[in-house]
C-alpha cells in the first residue's frame, strides 16, 4: 500500500515538469525570434586569421563586401568563395597566406556573376611557393597546389591583385563570360631557379576576357589561351617565362580559339615572345589571333614560334599536320631587333598542308638569332 502523500507527491512531479509551459502561459506569448532565413544582408562582413577562411566560406552568401583582412589559409585547404551572392565585393587586405602541404589545391577559388575581387592599398597575397618548388614543376617531386580557379566569373572584375611565388600555375581562367583584369601582378620571380610550370594566366572556354595593364614575372607560359572567344592582352609585361601562347590546342574538351588580341605589350627574358602550339594529329580551330604592338627582348630560344606538330615540346611531334588550322593571323608591330640569343631561332614557321592561311604580317622584325631552314607551308607573305 502507498501511504496517501506519494499520490500528492506524483502529482506535484507532473506539475512541477510542466511548469515552464505555464510560466510562459502566465507571462503571455513568447516573442518571436526573426527568421534566420530573411536576415538582410550585411554590407560588410570582415574575415581575419586562420578561421577567417572558413569562415567567410560559411558566410559568403549573406555578405555584400567581404573583406579577407590578414587571413592564413589553413593548409590543405581551399580559399573557397564559390558561391558568391551576385555582386559581392571581395577585397584582400594585409597579406593572404596559406599553410604548406603536398596537394592539388586550388589555394583560392571565387565564382560568381558581377563579382569586384581586389587587394586593398599595400595588401597582397602569398602563396610562399619556394616551399614547394623543386624544379619539377608539374611533372615530378613535390605535389604542388595550383593557386587561383577564377572559373565561372561573369561580368566580373578584378583590380589591383598582387600575388607572390605561385607554387604551380597561378591563374586558371575557366568559363568566364565577361572578365576584365586590371593591374594584376603575378610576381614569381624568385622561383626563377627552381619554379616551373608557373603559368601566368591558363584560360579555356571563356569569352569577353580582358587582361589588361598587367605584370607575370614567372616560369612557363606568361598567358596560354586554350580555347574561347575574344580575348585580350593588352598593355602588359612578361618576364622569365615562355611568353604569349595560343595553346596548346587540340585533345581537350574545348579546342575553338576565335578572335584574341594581344597588343601592346613586352615580352623579355623568356624563351619564347610568340608561340602558337597546335598538338598534332587533333582537331580544332585557331582562327582571327592577332599580335600588335609587341617589343621583344632577350629571348633565348623563339622569337616567333608557330607550329602545328607540338608534342608536348617545341617541333618535337614529326611531321606539322592539318587537323588544327591556323587562319586569319595577324602580325604586326613586332619590334625584337637583336632579341633572340644567337643561338636562338628568329622565327619558325611549321604548318601542315593546307593548313595555315590569311595570314597578314606587317613590321616583323625578329633578329639576333638564326634563321630556321626548315619552315613548312608557309603562307604568301611571311618570310620565315
Ligand atoms: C596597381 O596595383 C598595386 C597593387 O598590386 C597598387 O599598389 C597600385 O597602386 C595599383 N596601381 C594603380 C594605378 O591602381
Amino acid at each position: 500500500m502507498l501511504p496517501w502523500y506519494s499520490l500528492l507527491l506524483a502529482a506535484f512531479a507532473a506539475s512541477a515538469q510542466a511548469s515552464p509551459v505555464a510560466a510562459a502561459d502566465a507571462a503571455g506569448p513568447a516573442i518571436t525570434p526573426p527568421p534566420v532565413a530573411n536576415l538582410a544582408k550585411r554590407a560588410s562582413c570582415t574575415f581575419s586569421g586562420s578561421n577567417g577562411a572558413a569562415s567567410a566560406s560559411a558566410s559568403q552568401k549573406s555578405c555584400a563586401t567581404i573583406v579577407l583582412s590578414s587571413v592564413a589559409v589553413p593548409s590543405g585547404t581551399t580559399l573557397d568563395l564559390s558561391d558568391l551572392a551576385d555582386g559581392t565585393h571581395v577585397i584582400f587586405e594585409g597579406v593572404t597566406t596559406f599553410g604548406y602541404k603536398e596537394w592539388a589545391g586550388p589555394l583560392l577559388q571565387i565564382e560568381g556573376t558581377d563579382i569586384t575581387i581586389e587587394c586593398a592599398n599595400g595588401g597582397y597575397i602569398d602563396a610562399k611557393g619556394a616551399l614547394w618548388w623543386d624544379g619539377e614543376g608539374g611533372s615530378g617531386g613535390k605535389t604542388k597546389p595550383k593557386f587561383f580557379y577564377a572559373h565561372d566569373l561573369t561580368n566580373s572584375v578584378i583590380n589591383n591583385f598582387y600575388v607572390l611565388n605561385t607554387p604551380l600555375q597561378a591563374v586558371s581562367i575557366n568559363g568566364a563570360s565577361g572578365l576584365t583584369i586590371t593591374n594584376m601582378t603575378i610576381n614569381n620571380q624568385a622561383g626563377d631557379s627552381l619554379g616551373k610550370n608557373t603559368d601566368g594566366f591558363d584560360i579555356g572556354s571563356s569569352s569577353n576576357v580582358i587582361i589588361t595593364n598587367s605584370n607575370i614575372y614567372n616560369q612557363d607560359d606568361c598567358v596560354a589561351v586554350n580555347s574561347g572567344t575574344s580575348i585580350t592582352v593588352e598593355n602588359s609585361v612578361c618576364s622569365g617565362g615562355h611568353g604569349l601562347s595560343i595553346g596548346s590546342v587540340g585533345g581537350r574538351d574545348d579546342n575553338t580559339v576565335d578572335t584574341v588580341t594581344f597588343t601592346n605589350n613586352v615580352v623579355k627574358n623568356s624563351v619564347n615572345g610568340i608561340r602558337i602550339k597546335a598538338t598534332e594529329g587533333d582537331t580544332g580551330t585557331i582562327k582571327g589571333v592577332t599580335y600588335s604592338g609587341i617589343t621583344l627582348s632577350a629571348i633565348s630560344k623563339y622569337g616567333i614560334l608557330i607550329e602545328q606538330n607540338y608534342d608536348g615540346g617545341d617541333l618535337d611531334g614529326g611531321t606539322p599536320s592539318s587537323g588544327i588550322p591556323i587562319t586569319d593571323l595577324t602580325i604586326k608591330n613586332v619590334a625584337g631587333s637583336g632579341a633572340v640569343a644567337s643561338s636562338g631561332y628568329n622565327i619558325v614557321v611549321a604548318c601542315g598542308s593546307g593548313a595555315c592561311s590569311g595570314w597578314t604580317w606587317s613590321g616583323v622584325t625578329v633578329t639576333g638569332g638564326k634563321t630556321y631552314g626548315s619552315c613548312t607551308n608557309v603562307p604568301s607573305g611571311v618570310s620565315c
